[in-house]
């Protein structure tokens, strides 16, 4: 720092727009990821006519896609579960939209009400689940896009591939 300067910003320097870095497009941080999630929870119009929900399988739909990401929004009757899995080399942001879900993994269990959010790393094993008496809506955030979810037998490797998202 030069202590010689005698520069000042007067005012508000969030006013200053050509100061600013211009709003990506498309996220690519951790941070910015989070944020699109957050915003399309924030837009119901965006997904809520698109919800269906299915007693005999769990519904999921990909709501969108960018460069290396896809945005999956999934409803979970009560009762409906995915099972112990991993996301194969996938991050992932996972929000409850709607309704409550159950997050268990080895070292815990989670009730995740409307708006919670959990992100999580390559590798990471859980079990999502709707043990509540009401239906649940979820949006999924993959980073990269997921090919494999390799699901879990409890104390087990990785067992069969099954590609849906959770
Ligand atoms: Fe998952």
């Amino acid at each position: 720092m030069n202590s010689n300067s005698d520069l000042q910003i007067a005012g508000d320097i969030l006013e200053v727009q050509h100061l600013l870095q211009p709003a990506r497009e498309h996220p690519s941080t951790v941070s910015e990821f989070v944020g699109l999630a957050r915003t399309i929870a924030a837009d119901r119009a965006q997904w809520e006519q698109l919800v269906r929900y299915d007693t005999t399988t769990r519904w999921y739909h990909r709501l969108r896609t960018g460069p290396g990401y896809e945005v999956w929004l999934l409803s979970w009757v009560p009762g409906q579960g995915s099972g112990l899995h991993d996301h194969g080399l996938s991050c992932g942001v996972l929000t409850v939209l709607e309704g409550r879900l159950t997050e268990r993994t080895e070292r815990a269990t989670r009730a995740l009400d409307s708006g919670a959010q959990r992100v999580f790393a390559p590798g990471y094993a859980h079990e999502v689940v709707n043990d509540s008496l009401e239906p649940a809506v979820s949006l999924h955030i993959y980073y990269p896009g997921l090919t494999e979810m390799p699901m879990h037998a409890a104390q087990c490797a990785p067992a069969a591939v099954d590609v849906v998202p959770a």
